[in-house]
């Protein structure tokens, strides 16, 4: 068998080929073919590592490895193995590697836990075909109803039960999670950020996730001629969506306290080079490691766009996802700690200013989470790249906290 960094890498290497953008980054938009692609890769090799696969009604991946106990809860690892648009290979995947190795650790060296071990690759974690994020988590654990879930639909009008079948999942198998039914979440990630790299530390055990918001902005106006409505007659829609965003990081710099607000989705309607835009949908993502913070933003927020309701301009501010900020389990963070020791891995605390589905198990179990560095802190692009050497290093660490936490003999 191949050595666990070299296993590593294919995996890695394997799943970064299923993209819609070759050379130009990862795509991997939820319920795409390359989702089918990377999807299959992941089942086939969680049935290569003896585990028993189960997909639910969101198309969210399990690989089960049956405990000693019967109908025991179970020690879930796992991250998500959807991307942003032409993102990096890393950023999710990396977690469900980890996961699999871990599972892999567990068959090689004969090791039978008492609690089931489950290998868990979930969906659309970053919201990018269908907005908000997190949904395969949320809709695991009933923060997503159905009804929620059927009516969310892509930038082209395509239902996510639709794209479902498109790509032969079935959108009737069971969605909810019974939180009796976990014991604990651990989650590996790459840093996203510049920390671990500069400190030269290869592992981060997370102390706290921020708290974070995604609007979607509707501002809309009149269409109308380029060349013959005077300028005095517009009801411009991106006219005012510039206005509004140019304002946007103002209020964040008041805030303070590494309150952050991002516009990262603009589109404009009908964009067209000599029509007035009658109609501009942007996102605003506001995040803080304080809630308060988050709350002041959004207030803020809102009331800067609805100041904007006249001349004929209309506009709409629609929450598509709001979450706290979390700290993770004491005792969890605590094993980790106590495991990279053993292991003689260093390490430090961090806090995490990406969201992750870690934040949103963290209500319903014990959640634990690892961050590895990342090169020159670059994520969500291309460039995005950590060393296989330090996803070892935490499926190391992971592999003797499942242990534990399995009550493996
Ligand atoms: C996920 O990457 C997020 O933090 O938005
Ligand atoms: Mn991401
Ligand atoms: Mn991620």
């Amino acid at each position: 068998m191949k050595q666990l960094k070299e296993r590593i890498e294919d995996h890695i290497v394997n799943i970064s080929d299923f993209t819609a953008t070759p050379g130009k980054g990862t795509t991997r938009l939820t319920y795409s073919p390359e989702d089918l692609q990377t999807r299959n890769y992941i089942k086939e090799k969680m049935k290569e590592y003896g585990l028993k696969v189960r997909e639910d009604g969101f198309g969210n991946i399990f690989g089960k490895l049956e405990g000693i106990l019967k109908d025991a809860p179970s020690v879930m690892v796992g991250s998500h193995f959807d991307s942003v648009p032409n993102g990096g290979a890393f950023d999710g995947p990396a977690g469900v590697v980890a996961a699999l190795e871990v599972a892999a650790l567990f068959g090689k060296n004969n090791v039978t836990p008492k609690y089931p071990l489950e290998v868990v690759a979930l969906v659309e974690e970053e919201g990018s075909r269908f907005g908000g994020g997190l949904m395969g988590s949320r809709g695991m654990v009933g923060l997503l109803s159905d009804e929620d879930f059927r009516s969310l639909t892509d930038k082209d009008g395509i239902t996510t039960e639709e794209a479902m079948v498109k790509i032969g999942l079935d959108p009737t198998l069971v969605r909810r999670r019974d939180p009796k039914t976990m014991k604990a979440f651990l989650e590996l990630h790459i840093e996203q950020g510049p920390i671990l790299e500069e400190k030269k530390i290869p592992i981060g055990v997370v102390e706290a996730i921020v708290g974070l918001t995604q609007l979607e902005v509707t501002v809309e106006g009149q269409a109308g001629h380029a060349g013959t409505t005077p300028m005095d007659r517009r009801a411009d829609a991106l006219v005012t969506a510039a206005k509004i965003v140019s304002q946007l990081p103002g209020l964040a710099d008041e805030e303070g306290e590494r309150t952050v607000v991002t516009v990262g989705r603009f589109n404009v309607f009908p964009n067209g080079a000599n029509v007035i835009p009658d109609k501009v949908v942007f996102s605003v993502d506001i995040r803080s490691g304080k809630e308060a913070n988050v709350l002041n933003v959004i207030e803020k927020t809102k009331s800067l766009i609805s100041s904007f309701n006249e001349n004929g301009i209309k506009t709409c501010v629609e929450e598509l996802l709001y979450i706290q900020p979390k700290e993770l389990n004491q005792g969890i963070r605590s094993l980790l700690k106590e495991k990279s020791e053993e292991l003689q891995i260093p390490y430090c605390s961090i806090n995490s200013g990406a969201g992750h589905d870690a934040m949103v198990f963290s209500d319903y179990t014990d959640v634990g989470m690892l961050f590895i560095p990342s090169k020159n802190g670059l994520s969500h692009c291309p460039e995005e790249w950590s060393d296989s050497k330090d996803i070892a290093k935490a499926v190391q660490i992971f592999y003797e906290t499942a242990k534990n936490l399995t009550e493996a003999e």
